[in-house]
This record gives C-alpha cells, sequence and structure tokens, in this order.
C-alpha cells in the first residue's frame, strides 16, 4: 500500500506483513497478517514516528521516500523499542545521518542493548513538548503498555495520537487503513481482542492509567502502531481497550468458554452432556478442543466470559497436557476471577481434577464443582454432567 494523508502534513507510511506467521515468534497470523504502522508529519523539521520489522526494510524505505527524502529526516520517535518497531532503525540511521532519536529514558538504555545507538539519542521527559514548525508534539510516557519504556505521542495542533501497541490490533490492511472506509469492522474489532488477550492483557492495570492520563485530551484521531487509524469513531477502540481492560478485575461478562480435552473420545461423550445443560441453562458455551485449536484463539474468549469449564482426563496422575499448557497461558496473562467447574474422566488413579483445582489457585478462580468418573460414563454420570452444566450457568450473573 502507498502513502496515505491522515491529517495536515501527516501521513501513514506504513507496511503490512503478510509473510510472519508467528506474531511475537508465538501468536498465528497467517492468512490475515499484520501493519506496521509507521507515520511522518512533513513540517519545519521532518519526524518519523516508529517504524516497522526489519524484514521489511526496503518497502519501509520506499513508503518514506515517497513523501521525504531520508536523509532530510530530523527526528525519529521511537515509542516503543520492541524490534517490530525499530528492526530497521540501524539501517535508517546509516542513511539518515543527522536524524536525532527522541524516546523515553528507559529506551535510552535499550537502543545501546539492542542495536549499539548512543549517538544522537535524546531522552523526553513525561509531558514535554516539541515544535517542530507549525506542529506541537506532546510526549505522554505510558510504562507497560507494553514494554517498561513505552510512551506515545500526541499531536496538540491536529488531535492525533500516536498511540503504538495501545489500540492495536492484528490483521493486515484490506485496501484501507481508515475505520470510516473498512466494511469489515467487526474483523479487526474482533482481531483487536485477540491481539488484547494475547499481548496487552497483562498489562490492563497500566491501560487503564493510560487511558486515565489522556483523559481530557483533545483526541481526533487514534493512529496505533497495528492495524486501524481511527478517524470517524476514535472513542469506539478506546471504550473497546477500558472494557477489556476492565475484565482484568470483574471477571469478564456472563459467558461460558467450555474446554476440552479428550484422548479416547469418553470425556468428549460427557462434553456433550455438560454443554447441552449449560445451553438448556441459557448460555451458549463457546467451545475449544484444546488440543486442536490454538491457545491464542481460546484466550480472547477465556478473556471474556465470567465462566469457564474445563473438561479433561487424568494423565500420568495429572491433567491432560494440551489442557494444563492452556491454563498455564491463562496465569500468565492474569486471566482472573472467573467462576469454573471440572469434569473428566480416569482410568484407576485420578489426578486431573486435583491439579486443575491447584492451578486454579494461581488464577484466583473459584471451582464450585467437580465431576469424575472412571472410563466410558453411564448414564447416571451423562444426566450428571448435563445437571452440571445447566446449574452452572444458571449460578453466574
Ligand atoms: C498416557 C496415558 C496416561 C494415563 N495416566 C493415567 C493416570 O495416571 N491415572 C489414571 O487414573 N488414568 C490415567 N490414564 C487413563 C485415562 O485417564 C482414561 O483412559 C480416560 O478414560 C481417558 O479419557 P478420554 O477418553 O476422555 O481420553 C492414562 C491414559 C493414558 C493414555
Ligand atoms: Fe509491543
Ligand atoms: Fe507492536
Amino acid at each position: 500500500m502507498s502513502e496515505v494523508a491522515i491529517e495536515k502534513n501527516t501521513y501513514w507510511v506504513g507496511v503490512n506483513d503478510r509473510t510472519t506467521d508467528l506474531f511475537e515468534g508465538l501468536w498465528p497470523i497467517e492468512g490475515i497478517g499484520v501493519s506496521y504502522n509507521s507515520y511522518i508529519i512533513k513540517d519545519e523539521k521532518n519526524v518519523l514516528i516508529d517504524l516497522a520489522k526489519g524484514i521489511k526494510t526496503d518497502d519501509f524505505f520506499n513508503q518514506i521516500s515517497r513523501i521525504v527524502d531520508i536523509d532530510k529526516l530530523d527526528y525519529v520517535i521511537v515509542n516503543h523499542m520492541e524490534p517490530d518497531h525499530t528492526g530497521v532503525i540501524k539501517t535508517l540511521r546509516k542513511i539518515a545521518r543527522n536524524v536525532e532519536i527522541l524516546c523515553s529514558p528507559k529506551a535510552v538504555k535499550m537502543l545501546q542493548d539492542y542495536y549499539g545507538i548512543s549517538e544522537d539519542v535524546r531522552e523526553v521527559k513525561d509531558g514535554e513538548t516539541l515544535s517542530i514548525g507549525s506542529h506541537e508534539l506532546q510526549f505522554v510516557h505510558v510504562p507497560f503498555v507494553h514494554w517498561p519504556e513505552t510512551m506515545v505521542t500526541f499531536d496538540t495542533t491536529t488531535g492525533v495520537l500516536f498511540s503504538c501497541d495501545a489500540f492495536g490490533g492484528y490483521g493486515a490492511f484490506q485496501g484501507t487503513i481508515f475505520d470510516d472506509e473498512c466494511t469489515d469492522l467487526s474483523f479487526y474489532e474482533k482481531e483487536s481482542l485477540r491481539y488484547y488477550s494475547n499481548i496487552v492483557a497483562k498489562f490492563s492495570t497500566p491501560v487503564l492509567n493510560a487511558i486515565k492520563k489522556l483523559d481530557g485530551v483533545a483526541l481526533k484521531i487514534i493512529a496505533p502502531s497495528h492495524g486501524l487509524v481511527w478517524r470517524k469513531n476514535p472513542a469506539r477502540i478506546v471504550d473497546l481497550y477500558k472494557t477489556w481492560a476492565g475484565y482484568s478485575t470483574s471477571g469478564g461478562e456472563k459467558g461460558i468458554t467450555l474446554l476440552y480435552g479428550s484422548m479416547y473420545g469418553n470425556t468428549e461423550a460427557v462434553m456433550n452432556a455438560v454443554a447441552q445443560g449449560i445451553s438448556d441453562g441459557g448460555i451458549h458455551p463457546e467451545i475449544f478442543d484444546v488440543a486442536r485449536v490454538h491457545v491464542s484463539y481460546i484466550l480472547p474468549s477465556l478473556w471474556k466470559n465470567n465462566g469457564v469449564v474445563i473438561g479433561a482426563p487424568t494423565y500420568e496422575v495429572s491433567l491432560f497436557p494440551y489442557m494444563q499448557q492452556v491454563l498455564e497461558k491463562a496465569v500468565l496473562k492474569n486471566v482472573k476471577h472467573k467462576k469454573a467447574i471440572y469434569f473428566g474422566s480416569y482410568g484407576w488413579s485420578k489426578g486431573a481434577f486435583k491439579k486443575v483445582q491447584k492451578i486454579a489457585e494461581d488464577l484466583n478462580w473459584e471451582v464450585t464443582e467437580g465431576l469424575e468418573f472412571p472410563g466410558k460414563g453411564t448414564d447416571d454420570i451423562f444426566e450428571s454432567g448435563y445437571n452440571l452444566g445447566k446449574r452452572f450457568a444458571q449460578s453466574l450473573k
């Protein structure tokens, strides 16, 4: 995609990445990609805000050149040091010899550690402003959205907030960068929640702090470093992020994520009875086979729903490994304050339920009931499973 004007003298010069299969080497984005958004403000001083991942160097430099000669850049603002936004910086520095890098104090050491860059780096204080001619830029430190050095840059003249990872999402652009021109907003909103639950969730308190800090700022456009530029309805993505961050303490909205795993189908058969009970209890469960669905797609559901159903057999006196992995990812991402139930088959010793209860302690999940059964479920077990699901659904508020 070629450059796009987003405001007066302000251009998107980002790149689509449809080659990387795993974002952060971890989260699947194959088929949808991701964008690294970068912006130029052309004024008395030429400013580049955030960069791109190293594999996109050629594309990215072409983008910049359409607006300004690279060696005519005066400032590069590094809002965030993660290499998806800085990978090209060493090469850029070799071309734009006079460019000054502006970043938060914590990013200074990181620039040295990651790229050996220490000259012409200037740290900017929280709230500091910079006049570049007809535009004035303000730097707002937002630590841990997503790393400790993260800041955002606000153009007080145009009202554009360059928010970096905050308010971003997965998904390369499909022809337009703007919310109002996008005909499938639900795709980006869904991928924003997946991105939030995968990347940002752990930092929900810093997100809420950042939103509070930006309260009262005359925001006109939100220009994040991944995903759509929100120019028609910037409040929409702020509200979504605020709602999602709130789940970190509220435990989410009324809803059920049903996680199951099964080696020989015994637990799976009872799962269908439990699901039927849940449905008759008034909730449509979101069902995931933990061995087959990547945790990246499970986390958004877990993050949003206040109820979790765990169905998995005993495996070597413990929990079916894929289930354990999913629950451990939930621990890592601070998916807390849920209500949960367990069911599962065993052969001789049991052990899965005990492990679930142990992990649930780390998660602050209240496990209200467990149904363990040997081998294949009897009619009684199927009925118990159905009733368990129904009771659980009816218990959620
Ligand atoms: C590799 C393996 C390890 C197992 N370890 C245990 C165990 O330690 N204790 C136990 O009670 N059952 C154990 N089992 C038995 C299963 O829990 C039992 O077969 C159960 O019915 C499987 O449920 P599923 O059909 O939903 O996979 C093990 C089974 C397998 C295949
Ligand atoms: Fe990041
Ligand atoms: Fe990022």
